[in-house]
């Protein structure tokens, strides 16, 4: 297994065998992502954070793990005070960046700019979601958590609900899910349902997938349900944004029926899909599931660098 100087633009760029490597490692990390060990694992290197689309969770784990591990961080969460601004090309600022740092992470609001980022850079490049593409780290570390929550990730049901469509983390973990035997449910509008092609892929690797639109129909069975937000900023048309808005509710009542020790994931920010009162059940992990980005991110990193094996 080698990951020096790999880049991560997608979820399938890694086998099975990588990705539980990177979860193996990421576990390792615990304690120093928690700030209870001190490590310099990654001193002398610096990673480059360039945030071409809003972003919390994802640039703020990378930035702590790589700070954790002796790292240093530069790059940027505005593109409006870079020369961007000026017309330069995402090509051009890549190249830049490359010959300042040790690793790019980027996100980037159109899909296949991690790719082409990639293509151009030959420090690894790692994907923090472009588009509706891909988002393979928030995938492993959604791998991460529910090896966790769960114990496994073989013979779990697990829902992905909401905008499927649009949403890049579940078009990863539909992918990565694919390698593992559970079932899968999708849960959406017909119009938000998960791309054609990313089902047939699913499919072809021997995923066991069913669709639903009622989530009420689905849950007694559900052993982890991954919510996602509306993906707003991806619509065409607002109009079909207000039609599909708060279509997904999960409220206290509804987890009535719910497993006892079903889990609910969901990448962040949540908008209107969780009831803020479902936070205090055992059913929330989404929290723990945020912390999960720091060890599992410095994992990668260390990997990618080749400070790690
Ligand atoms: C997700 C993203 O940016 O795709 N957030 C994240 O990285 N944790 C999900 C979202 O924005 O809805």
């Amino acid at each position: 297994m080698n990951f020096k100087g790999r880049d991560i633009v997608s979820i399938k760029d890694l086998t099975k065998e990588e990705i539980l490597h990177v979860l193996d490692v990421g576990g390792e990390m615990v304690p120093i992502a928690q700030g209870k060990e001190k490590s310099d694992l990654l001193g002398g290197k610096i990673m480059a954070s360039l945030f071409f689309e809003p972003s919390t969770r994802t640039r703020l784990s990378f930035e702590t793990a790589m700070k954790r591990l002796g790292g240093e961080v530069i790059g940027f969460a505005q593109p409006g005070a870079t020369s961007l601004q000026k017309g330069e090309t995402l090509a051009d600022t890549i190249r830049t960046a490359e010959s300042y740092c040790d690793v790019i992470v980027m996100r980037h609001p159109h899909e296949g700019s991690a790719k082409m980022a990639a293509d151009f850079a030959s420090v690894p490049i790692i994907n923090g979601g472009d588009g509706a593409g891909h988002h393979p780290t928030q995938c492993l570390l959604d791998l991460f958590t529910i090896r966790k929550e769960k114990g496994k990730i073989d013979e779990n049901v697990i829902a992905l609900l909401g905008d499927l469509k649009y949403g890049r983390t579940v078009h990863s973990l539909a992918y990565a899910l694919s390698l593992f035997k559970v079932k899968m449910i999708f849960i959406a509008p017909e119009q938000l349902q998960m791309p054609k092609e990313v089902v047939e892929e699913c499919q072809s690797m021997g995923a066991k997938i069913s669709f639903e639109t009622d989530l009420e129909n689905a849950i007694e069975g559900i052993d982890v349900l991954y919510v996602t937000r509306i993906q707003k900023e991806r619509f065409p048309d607002p109009e079909e944004y207000n039609k599909v808005v708060g279509i997904y509710k999960i409220d206290t009542k509804l987890l009535k029926k719910a497993k006892e020790d079903m889990v609910i994931l969901h990448p962040l920010p949540r908008v209107y899909e969780i009831e803020p009162d479902v936070d205090k059940t055992r059913h929330a992990a989404y929290f723990r599931q945020a912390f999960n980005g720091v060890p599992v991110r410095m994992a990668l990193l260390a990997l990618v660098t080749g400070v790690r094996e």
